[in-house]
């Protein structure tokens, strides 16, 4: 097995150990593709979800939100152009097997035989990334609609309606989260290519001189995001997409990629999405969807620039940057000199639990009772835990693992004078803080 196999099986080792990823249906054998965030995994994405919505909604002006329905008329997707060959890979179909492949990622170029059973391949044919469902209550009479494969059409078909209820003036921005869904051909490495994923996108409706202007703004503007959240500088970059492998509705496109354990990967898209959408939607729904500006009289379809990042995808990312295994412990007691220990410095933003409470030792009636006393009263406040199982360098252990941001332990001394050990994830310094203190402390260094 080589190195990066073995990082990647860690972290999906640890991902299902400590409830941050399961397979979806697992006790069915799983489902392909799709995976269940479990109780630790869905306080991560909510943070990732609650650092991006503050990003646009605080942090920008003129950003407003949007959460648009899943389902939508089919004529939007005929409109948007994903219904053609744009949105379409082309494969090829093992005629004995059924296994179906890109045709422009088979090993040394098109071939005749099948790479897994050596059967005979079918001639290339486009096939549809978009999932088709029925609404209504027979099958065979009802019109065929689409899991939405992008969450932006949601805000193209909605900019009348945001612009005249919001009173807006471009250029403004539109932000939204939600599912959206393909049928992948290639789904894998894990969560980085899923059937079923979330996406944070955001649309910034300008004048077609801005655009330019504006593409270089956002670019640099979710970089900053990145390093805020603490992503190593070393590992992103950006990479401007030629023509040929452009998206079918961008004039231009920078991706951010990221430098996974299985290479460099796109984590989000910069779009200049140009007025593709609205000139589209405006000719299929037979809607003006032209931008009046009163101050100089013009009439004009606002260009889009676009910034599209996946939930999952960039969940992924923050836990490969964030984990760290030092090799012998970084502890001195010597049992964690054994060990190999991992510690996952995530950002205290996006760290899953916060505070740890640990009485030292669990058959102390009074130091138990103690410990709950402060697990209860700082719970309210912050995602928090109650340990007592284990020595207390194991639990430390277990809680760096998760990346909790502090360890509390409550003494012999905390009975004496209600003070408490106040343990820091990353420098494992340990403060003495008084209890009644200790929820303002907390706060101060997680708002830092
Ligand atoms: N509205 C533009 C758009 O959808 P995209 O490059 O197709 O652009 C944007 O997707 C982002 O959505 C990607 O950079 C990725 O983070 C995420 N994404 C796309 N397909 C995905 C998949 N199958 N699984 C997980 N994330 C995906």
């Amino acid at each position: 097995m080589n190195k990066t196999e073995n990082l990647m099986d860690k972290i999906i080792s640890l991902c299902k150990r400590r409830g941050f990823v399961f397979q979806s249906s697992e006790i069915y054998g799983g489902f392909g593709s799709c995976y269940d965030f479990g109780p630790l995994g869905v306080e991560i994405k909510n943070n990732i979800k609650k650092s991006w919505w503050n990003e646009m909604i605080k942090l920008h002006e003129n950003i407003v939100g949007l959460d648009a329905s899943v389902l939508m008329s089919p004529e939007v997707w005929k409109a948007s152009g994903h219904l053609a060959a744009g949105f379409s890979d082309l494969l090829v179909e093992c005629k004995d097997c059924h296994k179906r492949f890109k045709s422009d990622e088979l090993k040394e170029g098109p071939k005749d035989t099948c790479p897994e059973c050596g059967g005979k391949l079918t001639e290339s044919k486009l096939f549809n990334l978009m999932m088709k469902t029925f609404v209504g209550p027979v099958e065979e009479t009802a019109s065929p609609v689409y899991l939405r494969a992008e969450t932006c059409q949601g805000i193209y078909v909605n900019f009348l309606n945001v612009l005249d209820s919001m009173r807006l003036k471009i250029p403004f921005g539109i932000c939204q989260i939600g599912k959206a869904f393909r049928n992948e051909i290639n789904p894998g490495n894990f969560i980085y290519r899923i059937r079923e994923f979330e996406q944070m996108e955001l649309q910034w409706f300008c004048h077609p001189k801005d655009a330019d202007k504006f593409f270089d703004y956002w670019k640099e503007e979710r970089m900053k995001w990145y390093e805020k959240l603490g992503v190593k500088k070393e590992n992103l970059r950006l990479v401007e997409v030629p023509k040929e492998k452009r998206a079918h509705y961008a004039k231009r496109q920078i991706d951010i990629e990221y430098k996974f354990p299985f290479g460099w990967r796109e984590v989000e898209g910069i779009h200049n999405r140009g007025d593709w959408d609205l000139s589209n939607h405006a000719k299929h729904s037979g809607k003006d969807l032209k931008y009046f500006d009163e101050s100089t009289k013009e009439k004009y379809f606002p260009h889009i620039i676009e910034t599209s990042v996946g939930v999952d995808r960039s969940f992924l990312m923050f836990i490969a940057d964030a984990y760290e295994e030092i090799s012998g412990g970084r502890t001195k007691t010597t049992e964690s000199k054994k060990e190999t220990e991992v510690v996952l410095k995530l950002n205290k933003g996006l760290a899953p639990v916060k505070a740890a409470v640990l009485p030292l030792v669990k058959n102390k009636e009074e130091l138990v009772k103690k410990a709950k006393e402060v697990y209860l009263m700082l719970k309210p406040y912050f995602v928090s835990q109650y340990d007592e199982a284990g020595s207390i360098g194991r639990r430390y252990r277990r809680q760096d693992e998760i990346g909790t941001i502090f360890c509390i332990t409550v003494d012999f001394q905390t009975l004496e004078d209600n003070t408490v050990t106040l343990r820091d994830r990353d420098t494992m310094t340990q403060a003495r803080v008084k209890i009644e203190e200790l929820k303002e402390d907390i706060q101060k260094i997680l708002n830092k």
